[in-house]
């Protein structure tokens, strides 16, 4: 009897330790476990792409496992402060294999999208949306980590970017959850870089159960879209900011609730300097990112395929390739015309070597029997 009180008193205190007490588990397990959660709840959604790659640090984020999924390590090895500089050349080994989903679990969590730019722009010159989740690499980290690391510019390339942070000392949930602000640029004024969703705790789940990437694209509430315009006319124009093309790209505002901001740097169409990473012109900002969409009568250049992504086609134009006209051959030619010059030389070389070799032999036939040749 006094063990049966015993047993059952353990099992109510194991029951409330796992409610209220995390602190026995360690911070690695911990966000593997979050992590896992989110890649089962979220990325099992797209059953095309089943592969996620892990970018960790030595040693870290080596439990994770998640069901169904095909995994991609990355390990980053930055024993100083500097950032891993061999992590581009992994990363494009993963964006071979269309990987474009990321769990980040490194201590210097704002190398990762540097190196990831560094591997689109040299590998595959394919744009994606990658989905990004971030791990505090250990509990002591500054708390805020988020705020330095939405507030990079390379963030504004996608709206799926998570950062979870530890929580307060002595609070509840140990992991907050959050997204980045995609719908204002990261150099815009008073702009809050990270949007709180969710809390977790490792027995519990989620606090709230929101959408942790919920389509932030089918209302871009008032973001800036980013138009260079070259001016041709009646195609586009910067000043003022019209034109055919100019007026479909207000209308898909309209439509998604964005407005359009012009951007023109005076260099018409321009291009892209592979060796610095820069350009100018529409297709170099674009390339460099400083603008969102180009217009201006754009054709399929094939110079700029590598730097930019076209749209599909809406106008169709022909075009008229001009030649010399071609001489008429005399009739004479017609019965040497269906073969070729190789065959009848080669048809006249077998006349000749037959006949010569007709005449040796002969030859021969009468100096070795002259009999023979008699008899014939
Ligand atoms: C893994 O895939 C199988 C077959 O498609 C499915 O039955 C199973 O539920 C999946 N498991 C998870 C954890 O999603
Ligand atoms: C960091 O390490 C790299 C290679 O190990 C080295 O080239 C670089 O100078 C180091 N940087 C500092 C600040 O120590
Ligand atoms: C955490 O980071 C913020 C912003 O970078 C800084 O103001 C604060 O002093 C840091 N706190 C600690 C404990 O490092
Ligand atoms: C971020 O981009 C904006 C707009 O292109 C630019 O003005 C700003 O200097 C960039 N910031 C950094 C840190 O590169
Ligand atoms: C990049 O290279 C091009 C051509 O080599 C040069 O004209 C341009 O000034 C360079 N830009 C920068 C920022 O170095």
């Amino acid at each position: 009897m006094r063990n049966f009180f015993l047993i059952s008193f353990l099992l109510i205190l194991t029951n409330l330790m796992q409610i209220s007490c995390y602190e026995d588990i360690e911070h690695e397990e911990l966000t593997s476990r979050l992590a896992e959660e989110i890649a089962e709840k979220y990325f099992s959604i797209d059953t095309q792409n089943t592969c996620i790659t892990i970018v960790a640090d030595l040693g870290v984020l080596q439990k994770f496992s998640a069901v169904n999924f095909s995994l991609v390590r990355i390990s980053s090895n930055s024993p100083n402060d500097s950032c891993d500089t061999s992590m581009a050349e992994f990363i494009a080994t993963s964006l071979r294999e269309k990987c474009a989903r990321y769990i980040v679990q490194i201590a210097r969590p704002e190398c990762f999208l540097p190196a990831w730019f560094e591997a689109i722009k040299n590998t595959i010159f394919e744009r994606h949306n990658p989905k990004i989740i971030y791990l505090p690499v250990n509990d002591q980290e500054n708390s805020s980590y988020g705020d330095a690391l939405l507030a990079t510019n390379e963030t504004n390339i996608s709206p799926n970017i998570l950062v979870i942070e530890n929580s307060e000392e002595e609070e509840e949930w140990p992991l907050k959850i959050y997204t980045n602000n995609f719908h204002q640029l990261v150099h815009e004024p008073e702009r809050s870089p990270k949007i709180y969703l969710d809390d977790w705790h490792p027995s519990v789940g989620f606090r709230y159960g929101v959408n942790l990437f919920p389509d932030k694209m089918r209302n871009l509430q008032q973001k800036t879209l980013r138009l260079f315009t070259v001016p041709y006319v009646p195609y586009s124009n910067n000043d003022p900011i019209d034109g055919s093309e100019v007026r479909m790209v207000k209308e898909f505002c309209n439509v998604f609730n964005c407005k359009v901001e012009g951007v023109y740097d005076g260099m018409q169409w321009g291009e892209v300097y592979k060796e610095n990473r820069t350009g100018i012109g529409q297709v170099g900002a674009l390339y460099t990112e400083n603008a969102d969409i180009g217009v201006g009568a754009n054709t399929y250049w094939l110079e700029y395929w590598p730097y930019i992504d076209f749209s599909d086609c809406y106008l169709g134009g022909a075009v008229v390739m001009i030649a010399p006209k071609p001489q008429v051959l005399g009739g004479w030619l017609t019965p040497f015309l269906p073969f070729p010059m190789d065959l009848w030389l080669l048809v006249m070389g077998v006349v000749i070597a037959s006949a010569v070799g007709l005449y040796l032999l002969t030859n021969l036939t009468m100096k070795v029997s002259p009999s023979l040749a008699k008899k014939t």
